[in-house]
Parts: structure tokens; sequence; C-alpha cells
């Protein structure tokens, strides 16, 4: 557990206001509690937010959840509930309470498990961002036929973010082409979080639709999942403050 020694967390004197609502969500693709939270300590919740999938979650559960939120860190659960609507409501009021930050559905659900899954969260005390994902990323047009969805994938993503704004809501995950094309359709407030992004000069991997953290935010997005280009860095810190830096240079002009 000793490789991240040496790295610095930032310190009071170093906090930038502008980061105290985090835009950075590092996704925590580990097979491990241990791995996550090797990584999480070398990170400072003043600078990102964390980010557990299936596989961390369904290996480490809601133990590992409570560790990061101990260590100060805000957690997006991301487990794309897609069931029917009192089973997906009961599922984001159990995440909720578990004190989660932002957590999500699939918005192919459809508008009476997205408005049940919302009256559930706003029954709870710590209500958590509630937002879904339109048309997974890895779907092609002709796989979004093959199972009755015709019309592009970028005409279904609009469709379902609308979908999704009008049951209520709070923003939906797209990659960052879409943003544009969503933040002149949906309504100011409307958080869109956008994985596929990758500073300039680090390896894309299998992420196609990509763009560099200070255009997505540019663009309109509020919150960056990034996950490879800071969970396998040599210095995670570092690469983490690289990002924050040339988000805040990006948009300062505004
Ligand atoms: O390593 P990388 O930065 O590509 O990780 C991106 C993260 O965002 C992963 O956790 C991946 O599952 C998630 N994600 C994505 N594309 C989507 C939805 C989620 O890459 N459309």
């Amino acid at each position: 557990m000793g490789e991240y020694h040496g790295y610095q967390k930032m310190t009071e004197s170093t906090i930038n206001p502008e980061t105290v609502d985090p835009k950075v969500i590092v996704a925590l693709d580990f097979p491990s509690a241990d791995a996550a939270l090797h990584l999480a300590q070398a990170l400072d919740p003043v600078q990102c937010r964390v980010k557990v999938g299936k596989e961390l979650f369904t290996r480490a559960g809601p133990a590992l959840v409570e560790q990061l939120q101990q260590f100060g860190f805000d957690v997006f659960l991301d487990l794309k509930y897609h069931d029917i609507p009192n089973t997906t409501a009961q599922a984001c009021r159990a995440a909720a309470e578990l004190g989660v930050w932002m957590v999500n559905v699939h918005a192919l659900g459809g508008r009476r498990m997205m408005e049940t899954a919302r009256e559930a969260v706003d029954k709870t005390t710590q209500r958590p961002l509630l937002i879904a994902v339109t048309i997974l990323t890895s779907l092609d047009a002709n796989e979004l036929h093959e199972v009755g969805l015709p019309g592009s994938p970028e005409a279904n993503v609009l469709r379902l973010a609308c979908l999704a704004e009008s049951a209520g809501l709070d923003g939906v995950v797209c990659s960052p082409w879409e943003v544009s094309v969503l933040r002149e359709t949906i309504t100011e407030g409307f958080r869109l979080v956008t994985p596929g992004v990758r500073p300039t000069g680090v390896e894309v991997g299998d992420q196609k639709r990509i763009a560099t953290p200070e255009d997505a935010i540019r663009l309109g997005s509020d919150y960056l999942v990034v996950g490879r280009p800071i969970t396998q860095a040599e210095n995670p810190p570092a690469v983490l403050a690289g990002i924050n830096a040339s988000i805040h240079a990006g948009v300062a002009p505004r």
C-alpha cells in the first residue's frame, strides 16, 4: 500500500474556492476495496469526488461506500438501476440512506420508473442527485435498431434526456459530444455528467467520443467522470491537480 507515499494532499492553504464543488469524479474501477481505498487515500475530497460502479460494489458493498464517505468523499453510486418502478425506487431509497451524493437509473426503464424513483429519493433526508443513463455509448445504430430503437444514437439520447428531465430527474450521463445539443434543449440546472474525458497527451484507450476536460466543461458539462487517466497514472494526485488546473484555466474567461 505504499506506492503513493510522498504525494502530498492539498492543505487548507492550497484549497482553491473554485474546487469546493469538485468537477472531477474519479471512477474507482478496481476489483477490490483495498485497491480503491489505496488510491482514495492519496486523493483529496476537496479536489474530486469518486464513483463506485458495479464491479467494485458487488465485491466490496456498502461498507466500502461508507469508508470512502468517512474519508470525506462524495460518492456517485453508478449501479444504473433498471427494473419495475417499485424495485428501482426502493434501490434508490437504499442508496439515499447509504448517504451517496449521486445515484443513477436507466432512462429506458420509462417515465413511471423514473418518477417513482424520484419520489422515493424526495422523501429521504439526505437526497442524492438522481440522474439517468440514456443510451449506453457502447451501442451503435445497428445494435439500437436490433433492440427496437430506430433513429440515430444521438436522437435517442436527446429523446431520453428530455424524458428524464420531464420525470423530474436531476440530470443525465452523456458523452462530451452530446453536451452542446443537450444544453440547447434542456433547462439550466439539469446536470450533465460526462465520461470519455481525456487530458491532452493521455492514452485514449477504448473511449471513442472523447474531449479534453477543459473542452467538456466549456461545452457545458457539470461533472467529468475520469477513470484510467487518473487510476493508472504513476502519480494520480498530480494528474488530478493538472485536470483541475486546466478546467479552471479554460473556464475562467467565461
Ligand atoms: O477509464 P475511463 O476514464 O474510460 O472510465 C470512464 C468511466 O465512466 C468508467 O467507469 C465507465 O464505466 C464509465 N462510463 C463510460 N461511458 C458511459 C457511461 C459510463 O465510460 N457511457
